[in-house]
């Protein structure tokens, strides 16, 4: 009995120093095993996604070009892409100036490009479907006859000023004359300057052609993914929303499928070129073309290419792009204006699917103008009806019983230089 008390006496001394030497040793130990869960699950750790908590130094490894910009930039592409909206889009260059002057003849000279885009500024009403312009350098420090900044009058409507920031195109030695976009070179010290002057977004217009025997070709494809990507970081880096506009050209005999093919494959590649970049897209828009046959191709109808066009979007553009703004492209104005509308009576558009037109919405207000400035009110009204137009057409709304305001035919011109 004395014996068996005696163990049990022993027994619980033993779990007793056990559970003061023993008890600790395992809790710190355990601690040391979980304790930074415990402290992770009271304070957690900013949202990382894990492929980038799985590379070394990640902070390090993305640039950021958007950051000191990053909510004027989003608030810009945002006030751009509003609904009911879309972008006149006046920065031909002065030679293309020249052509479209010749047409009505009218001198190309620096105050007959001033007047007329006085004319186009100054349209009473143009704020209600124009939410931003684009100018060539030129515009961007011209003012109206009574001396106020052109960048003042458009800011004061509530339209955001842009300007054309590319300096043209060149050949791809060895290519059968397919072409790369220049202006790279002091590219952030002019954005610099031209957000001084109240520019607050760009653009860059990459081209690329098809054909069947195998153009786009890879190198002319990753010449434009990658000068598209390298301006978007530059401009946003510097304040300015940059379109991003890969122009594929409807010259040529190939049929839709191919352009719907080569379409899918180039803007592929050009958002994989924006992610490399760190290009936030919240601050860009995308201006393309319309996926449509070549124009000596097999004709589409126009219902088909708005499918096509969307469906291709869809599944190569983000949704966190806030629009796509088109290019007409050589559409008659009122193609431009149709297309447009179906493309936004298709389902599943997460952007705003809209308008930066050049040709179809001035083709016609130059042949009314004449350079005549008893015509300027005629011509305003022009341009106010157009964009009336393409702005219902953004909403799908645009009434195709009514007669379009257009007075012209196909703009469409070989190889087309802007
Ligand atoms: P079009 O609408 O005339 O094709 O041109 C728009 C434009 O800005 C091309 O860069």
């Amino acid at each position: 009995m004395v014996r068996r008390t005696a163990s049990l006496l022993t027994a619980a001394v033993c779990i007793t120093a056990a559970r003061w030497l023993l008890i600790p040793t395992t809790f710190a130990a355990l601690s040391r095993k979980f304790g930074h869960q415990v402290a992770r699950a009271r304070n957690p750790p900013k949202r990382q996604s894990v492929a980038l908590r799985s590379y070394a130094g990640y902070e390090n490894r993305f640039p950021a070009p958007a950051k000191k910009f990053e909510q004027e930039l989003i608030a810009t592409a945002k006030a751009i892409a509003a609904p009911g909206k879309g972008i006149l889009a006046s920065d031909e260059s002065n030679p293309t100036a020249g052509k479209r002057f010749a047409d009505i003849g009218v001198e190309n000279s620096e105050e007959n490009r001033r007047k007329y885009r006085e004319l186009l500024f100054t349209t009473p009403g143009l704020n209600k479907h124009i939410s931003g312009a684009i100018l060539f350098e030129e515009t961007l420090y011209q003012s109206t006859a009574d001396g106020k900044q052109f960048v003042d009058l458009l800011k004061e409507q509530g339209i955001v000023p842009g300007i054309k920031v590319d300096s043209g195109l060149r050949c791809i030695p060895g290519t059968d004359g397919e072409q790369y976009c220049t202006g790279l070179d002091k590219l952030p010290e002019r954005c610099r300057e031209y957000y001084k002057q109240g520019a607050r977004f760009a653009k860059w217009r990459a081209v690329l052609s098809i054909s069947k025997d195998g153009k786009p070709t890879d190198v002319a494809i990753q010449h434009t993914a990658f000068g598209l990507a390298a301006y978007a970081a530059i401009a946003q880096s510097e304040g300015l929303a940059p379109f991003v506009e890969p122009e594929i050209l409807m010259d040529g005999d190939h049929d839709i499928v191919l352009a719907q093919r080569v379409h899918e494959e180039v803007w592929a590649e050009v958002y994989r070129q924006l992610e490399v970049h760190g290009v936030m897209l919240e601050g860009t828009l995308l201006k393309p073309s319309m996926i449509t046959p070549g124009v000596q191709g097999p004709t589409a109808q126009p219902a088909e290419i708005a499918q096509v066009t969307i469906e291709g979007l869809r599944r190569r553009v983000p949704a966190a792009v806030p629009g796509i703004m088109f290019l007409s492209g050589g559409q008659s104005e009122e193609e431009a204006t149709v297309q447009l509308n179906l493309m936004n009576q298709v389902e599943g558009r997460p952007w705003s699917v809209s308008f930066s037109y050049g040709r179809a919405l001035q083709a016609s207000v130059l042949k009314v103008w004449q350079g005549n400035d008893k015509n300027k009110e005629a011509a305003q009204k022009m341009l106010l009806a157009l964009s009336d137009a393409n702005g219902q057409a953004n909403l799908g709304k645009y009434d195709t019983s009514k007669d379009h305001p257009s007075n012209t035919g196909s703009l469409f011109v070989e190889n087309y230089a802007y």
